[in-house]
């Protein structure tokens, strides 16, 4: 990535190192933004550790050198000139801290206001990738899990997009197959035997038809029977039972398509009974490599540091969910041809797709390193929790609807938006379209915001408060810094094209840094796939500017005000980049 500041700075140092020690190979720069966390941003802006580690490498050798000291003078001297570098200067037992000219940083971001923060996007070298993500199952509950499932995958997929890999996918790998639909489509026979109006009223509310079959099921052998016998009629393809398997199917859609609809989520729907097809002829490859084994009358296959099996086919001779995956993940690379495949699921089940990734190796299918392509992930995450610390269930019955906790959160951004005096004048649809866009953008930035891997406490008056590292409060950051703009009442492309940026305060300068450093951190969540990083970024975007910069610098009516103006344009480009990236939907008034 050309952009980002870290790389530049490593270029400058990877020539210093060349100089200051020719002899030694395997010298990588190791430079670093300094933070709070690496001693503080008093010394510098940038970092440069690598005095060091060379030392303990040339300590004996005639090189000169009494210490790390002395070499970290050696790789200051040795510096190509840049106009990058206003100085740099040596700290501790051999840091180099550089820091940067500001009027480099100031050209950084103004010539991002010219060719548009597209600019500042890192590209990977790939054509094909996918995401499966949230991918509930038909007929029982869509709960919170999926819910993050679909909040991470889609802003991975967004991620992704950024970097320009040109074909994306969001899967839908729709759990619409195995042995429930036996008993389901039993019972809807049973509950309307009048077959050809089954309808969405025979089912009704899908989770009590799932419950109540599920009773029946275990209550009575002789409909378990027919259950069973039922689950053969629909794999043979009867077309009565295929006929009630879709209606049934329809229904969970039909409910699963309001929550797409409200985060504005689309994807690629194939579910699990798309590759049914595909699992003979799979399964018998795999055996033809030698990787099929029978245990306890089912096929098979060990990986490497699993003691337990990985079960291809049930004793029974039925599918199970790892068969299908065997089968969707061969369609996956060898008919679709992706070269990264990301599957976004809970940390649950961590296990299932290590062995799934493991057998693949053991048959050649996918390289023995990791990291080359193709190319697949699974990235799991926590639990939702409840204020209680259990498991996330509402009040009254055992799962959460989706859709009523996105209504939810809808309902108190209104009421909080109208009881704000500067609604008054507001139109009912803008009112909807805000408190959608607050309502929505809260529930997904409380789930990204934390490390994926940790459980989370769902928690509306927290998620919606005002304050603190929230969606609403970067909203409204957002909100004021296009209010100071159109209050200016300047035309800011106007001003694009004859003002410049001066960075002489150190609160404008320490903005322009934070903005020039986008890249880099879009880099390192992109590499690790972790959306936080972002949150934490744009976090502390709204924080410079709001608490620094605005607090200390007056924009309107400044000798500085064109420069100023620009600040606040970039810095609102980039928190909307953010936004999207994060899939929430920025507000430009409140
Ligand atoms: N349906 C599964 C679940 O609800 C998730 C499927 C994830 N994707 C996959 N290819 N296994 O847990």
């Amino acid at each position: 990535n050309p952009a980002s500041v870290k790389r530049q700075l490593a270029q400058l140092f990877d020539v210093s190192l060349k100089k200051t020690v020719p002899d030694e190979e395997d010298v990588v720069p190791l430079v670093d933004a300094c933070t709070a966390k690496t001693g503080g941003v008093k010394f510098g802006d940038y970092q440069c550790n690598n005095a060091m580690g060379i030392w303990s490498k040339v300590k004996g050798k005639e090189t000169g050198f009494r210490g790390p000291p002395s070499i970290g003078q050696a790789i200051i001297n040795n510096l190509p000139p840049s106009e990058m570098i206003d100085s740099c200067s040596l700290a501790g037992p051999g840091f180099v801290n550089v820091v940067l000219s500001k009027n480099w940083i100031a050209q950084g971001v103004q010539r991002m206001l010219i060719d548009g923060i597209d600019m500042w996007a890192p590209r990977l070298p790939i054509g094909r990738a996918m995401v499966d993500f949230s991918s509930p199952n038909i007929a029982k509950e869509m709960h919170v899990g999926h819910l993050r499932s679909t909040i991470i995958g889609e802003t991975l997929v967004r991620m992704l997009e950024f970097t320009r890999v040109k074909h994306i996918t969001r899967r839908n790998h729709l759990g619409d197959w195995g042995t429930q639909f036996g008993m389901l489509i039993t019972y809807l026979f049973e509950k309307s035997p009048n077959q050809e109006d089954i309808s969405e009223a025979a089912i009704g509310d899908l989770q009590a038809f799932y419950k109540a079959s599920k009773l029946r099921f275990d209550d009575d052998p002789e409909f378990k029977l027919r259950a069973q016998q039922a689950v053969v009629l629909l794999q043979s393809g009867d077309t009565r039972y295929l006929k009630a398997w879709k209606q049934i199917c329809d229904v969970s859609r039909a409910e699963f398509d309001k929550v797409y609809q409200r985060l504005g989520v689309q994807l690629e729907e194939m579910g699990e009974s798309f590759y049914n097809p595909y699992i003979p002829g799979v399964i018998e490859k795999l055996d033809k490599l030698g990787l099929i084994e029978e245990s306890d009358g089912a096929r098979v296959i060990y990986v490497e540091g699993v003691n337990i099996p990985l079960i291809a086919v049930k004793r029974d001779g039925g599918y199970n969910y790892f068969t299908t995956d065997l089968a969707s993940l061969w369609y996956r690379l060898n008919e679709e041809k992706l070269e990264w495949i990301v599957y976004v699921t809970d940390i649950g089940q961590q296990q299932h797709f290590d062995m799934l990734f493991k057998a693949f190796r053991r048959a050649g299918w996918l390289p023995r390193n990791e990291n080359a392509y193709p190319k697949v992930t699974h990235i799991g995450f926590g639990l939702v929790l409840g204020d209680d610390g259990k498991r996330f269930r509402s009040r009254s019955s055992e799962v959460v609807r989706l859709v009523d906790l996105l209504d939810e959160a809808k309902r108190r951004c209104k009421i909080a938006l109208l009881e704000r005096e500067t609604t008054n004048d507001w139109s009912e649809e803008e009112i909807e379209k805000t408190s959608e866009a607050i309502g929505y953008g809260a529930v997904k930035y409380a789930d990204l915001k934390i490390n994926r891997l940790t459980n989370y406490t769902f928690n509306f008056d927290q998620m919606l408060s005002d304050k603190g590292n929230t969606a609403v409060y970067l909203l409204y950051a957002h909100a004021r810094i296009c209010s100071i703009i159109r209050k200016s009442g300047k035309d800011i492309e106007e001003v694009k094209k004859n003002g410049f940026i001066v960075l002489d305060h150190e609160d404008e300068r320490l903005l322009g840094l934070h903005l020039l450093q986008f890249p880099e951190v879009f880099e390192e969540a992109c590499s690790n796939l972790l959306p936080s990083v972002l949150c934490d970024y744009l976090y502390t975007l709204a924080e410079i500017f709001s608490k620094k910069f605005y607090s200390n610098c007056q924009v309107v009516g400044s000798p500085e005000e064109s420069s100023r103006l620009l600040l606040c344009e970039a810095t609102a480009i980039v928190m909307r980049k953010c936004f999207y990236l994060l899939g929430i939907e920025p507000v430009y008034k409140l």
